[in-house]
This record gives structure tokens, sequence and C-alpha cells, in this order.
């Protein structure tokens, strides 16, 4: 009986391995998931009935239920510490150890190979006679911590490899580290938990593969990429000698035996290691995990051997990294700034840190419950990072380096530039300057009013709309048109000439269409697209002053919030002074849209054929910058058919639909032109 269970239990071990390799080591199972945990099920129940027969590298093994209290040191093996690589950022640090190398090897060709760095954790794994024995962590490259536990949960990590051969002992070294996804799944349920955010999915692996207990390891969902095969011990001559001669012969061998290995590309010189590393940095985002650059070894081991290492990094070796995108810095003070509708944002003042190419000395802190929720106080340490936008944002606080003199950001009760009350409404987590007056809204509103999309005034930044208004020659946007050539001149760093550049511009800035007067008055939900439309619904200032909500909220696109903030605006004094001094001094308040007496929003337009006075592409952005739609299939829906020369198939199905079609003149027309 005993001997048929085991027989049955080598199988069904050998059988869960394979597939266990099939889907965690080569992404490519052959069998369902319920299928698996079938044949486990099997498993474990032979097991119980045998326990004699269960042994530690079985795959029923892979969850310890020991929690440890602390984790044991372990010694590497001392003719081969774990460790570091020396890194480079740029092409001629590259082209330096290439020189390197050559030189100490005297042979001026051979073999690089290029792989990604993963960021994770380096670890080390011990094999004896094909069975995971232990594993341990880098530590100080000499000693590290026993997390043999821990390793076994991991599934790409084989527990015994299936191999006719025997291969003695041998040690291979590689990173854990922890899937994107997965790392964003972890955050989440801490998030739901209440628990602090881990930083970065490094940390996350890291934190996980240290834990003191394997279950939690197990949850984490962890992996490993294999890097390099130690062989040190004659038992294990057979994999030296007879097959790996060579890094990378070294990393198929694993490859064979069931090992997850990184992409590694042999047979490179300096130019072939130089375009993987463009090509990775281009798919780096895309990568299901982290890396931080790639790792260049000299192929042959026999010249790794001759290179040698120093104390801290191998010769043969070189990482070379992408810029960072992550940082840890210090808030050496958190102030606030105030937007142009009174909005008070709190700012981080950062310990300047270089991160992914510029350095970063602020970050924006969005409000009160962002502070409170992330716990960042002055005088913390935190880990920033760089995303896809350029204002860096904080994404953690060390807690361990917190000291105990750290202090509390309060938001001011008074605005901090004009003294006036702060207030915040119920239900918004946004504080706000009630002072109509106060500075610092009136030079962001100013500096908004002349920006590119707005009004559109050159020569006037915000150097000089400072000064301007700490001359008190301004105190809204509209006083930009009442000054003076004089008035200017008589301003620092100002002679006759940029005076005049400066008058030049504000006037130029009058003929601007009604739609970019009424994104430049800064009204609350209104950006490029919503002005457009007022202006193309209600042609002029006037329209627009006394459009009723109901009129407002009807527009396609536009809602009951931005109807609120629109009649909220013009219901304003203040404000309906500031165009009238805009109006006093001729700027243009009717949108050029009317001309034709049409309004476009709404409509959808199809075009065919070649148009004589613009492009396709210039017809799209007219009609769209009106409130029309330009799409490139007649339907039922076509409101006009453009018809240029050489019309297509277009025009008949226009025909047999009935679309009203237009030739360019009409079109021209409509758009205002004639
Ligand atoms: S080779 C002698 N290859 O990077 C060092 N390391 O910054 C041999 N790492 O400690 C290391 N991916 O933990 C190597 N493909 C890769 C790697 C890699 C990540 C880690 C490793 C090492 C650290 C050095």
């Amino acid at each position: 009986m005993a001997d048929s269970a085991r027989i049955e239990i080598e199988k069904l071990k050998s059988k869960i391995r394979y597939h266990e390799r099939l889907y965690y080591v080569e992404n490519n199972p052959e069998i369902s998931d319920a299928e698996f945990d079938q044949l486990m099920g099997c498993l474990r129940e032979l097991e119980e009935q045998n326990p004699k027969l269960k042994t530690d590298d079985s795959p029923t093994q892979r969850v310890g239920e020991t929690v440890v209290d602390d984790l044991l040191a372990v010694e590497h093996n001392p003719s081969s510490p774990m460790l570091s690589l020396s890194n480079t950022y740029n092409i001629d640090d590259l082209e330096k150890f290439d020189e390197r190398v050559k030189k100490i090897i005297g042979v001026n060709s051979f073999d690089y190979t290029a792989e990604p760095k993963i960021d994770g954790l380096g670890v080390s794994l011990v094999y004896k006679n094909n069975k995971f024995m232990s594993g341990a962590t880098r530590g100080d490259g000499k000693r590290g911590d026993n997390i043999s536990a821990n390793l076994k949960t991991i599934r790409s990590v084989p527990l015994y490899v299936d191999s006719k051969e025997q291969f003695g002992r041998f040690e291979v070294r590689g990173e854990v580290f922890m899937r994107r996804k997965t790392f964003e799944e972890v955050n989440k349920q801490r998030k739901r938990e209440g628990k602090p955010q881990f930083a970065n999915a490094r940390n996350c692996a890291a934190g996980s593969v240290r834990h003191l207990d394997p279950k939690i390891t197990h949850d984490r969902n962890l992996d490993i990429m294999i890097y390099s095969l130690i062989v040190t011990d004659k038992d294990a001559s057979l994999i030296q000698s007879q097959k790996a001669q060579s890094h990378s012969q070294a990393m198929s061998l694993l490859k064979a035996m069931g090992f997850k290995v990184p992409d590694v590309r042999a047979g490179l010189d300096l130019t072939g290691v130089l375009d993987v590393v463009k090509e990775y940095e281009s798919k780096r985002s895309d990568l299901e995990y982290e890396i931080d650059g790639l790792v260049i070894k000299v192929d042959n081991y026999n010249y790794q051997q001759k290179l040698g290492a120093t104390s801290k990094f191998p010769r043969w070796a070189i990482a070379f990294k992408y810029p960072a995108k992550q940082a840890t810095t210090m808030v050496v003070d958190i102030k606030v700034q105030v937007g142009r509708t009174g909005a008070l944002t709190p700012v981080a003042d950062l310990q300047p840190i270089l991160i992914a190419g510029s350095t970063v000395s602020r970050a924006t802190l969005h409000n009160e419950d962002e502070i409170a929720r992330k716990d960042i106080r002055i005088g913390d340490t935190v880990f920033i990072e760089k995303g896809g936008d350029v204002i860096p944002k904080i994404v953690s606080v060390i807690l361990s380096k917190r000291t105990g003199v750290e202090k509390r950001f309060r938001m001011p009760s008074h605005c901090p530039y004009c003294g006036s009350t702060v207030f915040r409404i119920k239900g918004e987590a946004v504080s706000r300057c009630c002072g109509l007056a106060c500075p610092a809204q009136i030079n962001e509103r100013v500096r908004h009013f002349v920006s590119r999309h707005a009004m559109d005034i050159e020569n006037v930044g915000p150097a000089l709309i400072d000064q301007l208004h700490g001359r008190k020659l301004i105190s809204d946007p509209a006083d930009i048109y009442h000054l003076t050539k004089e008035q200017l001149a008589d301003l620092d760093r100002m002679a006759e000439v940029s005076a005049l550049n400066v008058i030049n511009s504000i006037e130029k800035s009058k003929h601007r269409p009604l739609e970019r007067l009424v994104y430049s008055l800064g009204i609350r939900h209104i950006g490029v697209r919503g002005a457009q439309l007022l202006a193309s619904v209600f042609l002029s200032m006037d329209n627009l002053i006394n459009a009723n909500h109901k009129d407002i909220e009807n527009i396609h696109e536009l809602g009951p919030s931005t109807a609120e903030s629109v009649t909220q605006f013009f219901s304003q004094h203040d404000n309906l002074d500031m165009i009238e001094k805009l109006r006093s001094a001729k700027v243009n308040m009717f949108s050029d849209i009317g001309n034709a007496g049409v309004s476009l929003v709404g409509k959808h337009f199809v075009i065919t054929g070649t148009l004589k006075n613009m492009t396709r592409n210039n017809a799209k952005n007219r009609v769209e910058s009106q409130g029309g739609r330009v799409t490139s299939v007649v339907t039922q829906k076509t409101d006009y058919l453009v018809v240029g020369d050489n019309p297509g198939s277009k025009l008949r199905i226009a025909e047999k639909i009935g679309t009203v079609q237009l030739d360019e003149d009409t079109f021209l027309a409509m758009l205002g032109d004639v």
C-alpha cells in the first residue's frame, strides 16, 4: 500500500511541478485553475493518509504555519559574497567601462550580455541534490537573513528541480519582486483596512519577503527572476564545466531547469548593448514589473574571472540605470498658495533633490484632507515620485525617520497675502480666501487673463504683473487696457522700446474673439472648450451676461454646476464693472462665429474632396472651435456634407440619405469667413 501510495504521490508531485512551472514560470498554462486545484487536493489527501510520505519539497508544503519572532542570520558563501553593481547613467561611462574591460582582458572582440535590472530585493537560494534547501536576503553581502520559509511561498521558486541529472550543490541568486498590479491591489486592500500605504512595489516586496509570517508572504503573491548561478562546490562541476562556460549559457541552463530568468540578450558588442538600453527605456513602463535599468555583463566566465572584483563590485558587470522616478527627501516647510479663485493650496518646500533628470524643490499637497490622510508633517522624510505629470507628489512619509520634532500643518485662519478670513464650505475639500482685493488672487487672475490660451498678451509676464500690482497700477485684469506707455516706461527694467512692445501686445489682444475673452475671465469650471461653447451659443458678451441658468445648462457638454458658476459670476457687481472697463477700452465682445448667423454647436459635419482655402484638418479645427463635430462617415446623424473638388463616395451616400450639401463658399460663410 505504502509503495503504491509513494508512486502515486511522486507522480502527482511531478505533475503539479510541471504545471506550476508552466503557470508561474512560463506564463503558459495547459490546464485550468480548477484542474490544478484538483491535483493539489488529491496530493493533499494522499499525504494526509500517509504522513511519512509528506516531504519538504512537496508542492503542498509551500506555506509553512510557523510565525517566527525574528529572522535568523546566515553567512553567504565566503568565497562568493553577494556584491553590488557599479552604476552608470550615461553612455560615456559605459564606453569607459568597455575600455577598462578590454584593457584588463587584453582582447578586443568578446561578447556582452544585457538584461533588465529588476527593481526588487536580491536573494540567494541554495539547492542540494536538486532540492531547495535554504534561502537568504543579501544583507550586507556577507551575511543575510534566513528567509527560506518565505521564499518557498513564491510559486516560481522550484522546490525540486525535476531532471534526470543530479545537480549536487549549487546556489542561484536573483531578485524578488512584486508585479505592479499586485502592488496596487495590496495598497488598495491596506487602504480599506486603514493601514499605511507602501511607497512602491520594491518596498512592498522587501517588506513581504522579510515578513515573520510566511502566510502573509504567500498572500503578497511575490515573484522572482534568477540572474546568476554560483558554483563553487566541486559537486556542482557538472553544471559549470560541461554546460555553462558563460553567463548566457548558465541562464539557458537555469531556464531549462525550471527557474524563471530575465530576458538575457547575448552576443552583443557595445553598439548592441546600447540598442538594448534604448529598447528597454521605451518599453520600461509597459512591463508588468519595475526595472531601474539594465545590467551589462561580460559573458565569458574565464574573462569574468580574469576581471575579478573590487570589495564592492565585480569588474565584469555594470548597471546602466534609467533616471529614478522616486526619491527620498525632507519637507522643509509647508506654505499655502492662493489661486485666482481664492483657493488655498498647500505646497511642500522640499530639500532640493535630483529626480528623473531635474531638481525638485516643491510638491503640491492639494488640500488639508490630503495632508491629514498621508499624515505629512513639516520636518518629515518623505518619498516623492515624479509620475507622468511634471509636478511631483509626495507618496508617503517614512515614519521610521520621525524624531518627534516634526510639526503638523494647520491651514491658516487668515489669508497669508491679504489677511482676509479663510473659509471652507461644508463638504468641500478646498479652503478659500474671501478677500476680493487679495493681491495673490489678483496676480493669479491677471496671469491667467494674459496667458496663451486666454488673451495671449505677449511681453506681460509674472514679473511685470507683480510690479504693476505692487505700484497699484492694476487691481483687476481690465486695468491692463488702461495702462499708458509712460506708466510702463517708468517701471524697473523697462525702457521705452519695451514699454512700446507691451502696449502693442495689449492693443493686439483687444481683437481676440469672444471665446478667448470668456475663458480669460477665469470663471470656475470654464475651460477652453466651455468658453468656446458659450461664445458659439450666445455670440456676444451681453447675451452671455443675460443668459439664464436653463439656457446654459441646456448646452450639450455643459451641466448644472457650470451653469451655476457662470450665472453666479455675472451676478457679481465687481465682475460686471470689470467687463464695462474692458468695453470702454474697446475690447472685442463678440464672437466671430455670428457672421452667417448660424450656430455650429452640436452640428455634425463630414468633409469630402479637396478644399481650396484650407486643409481638411484646419477645417476640422475650425468647426470644432465653434462647437461642431467633424466625423468621417456620412450617416443619418450628419447635418452637413462639405463638398470640395473631386468628392468621393461620401457624396453618393449623402445624396441617397438626403444630407444637406455645402459648397466651400457656403461653408466658409458659415465659419464666419465672408
Ligand atoms: S547581477 C555581482 N543581474 O541589482 C552582482 N543583478 O544594484 C551581480 N539586480 O544586488 C548582480 N536585476 O540584487 C544582476 N539582472 C540582474 C539584476 C540584478 C536586479 C540587483 C541585484 C544586485 C543589485 C545591484
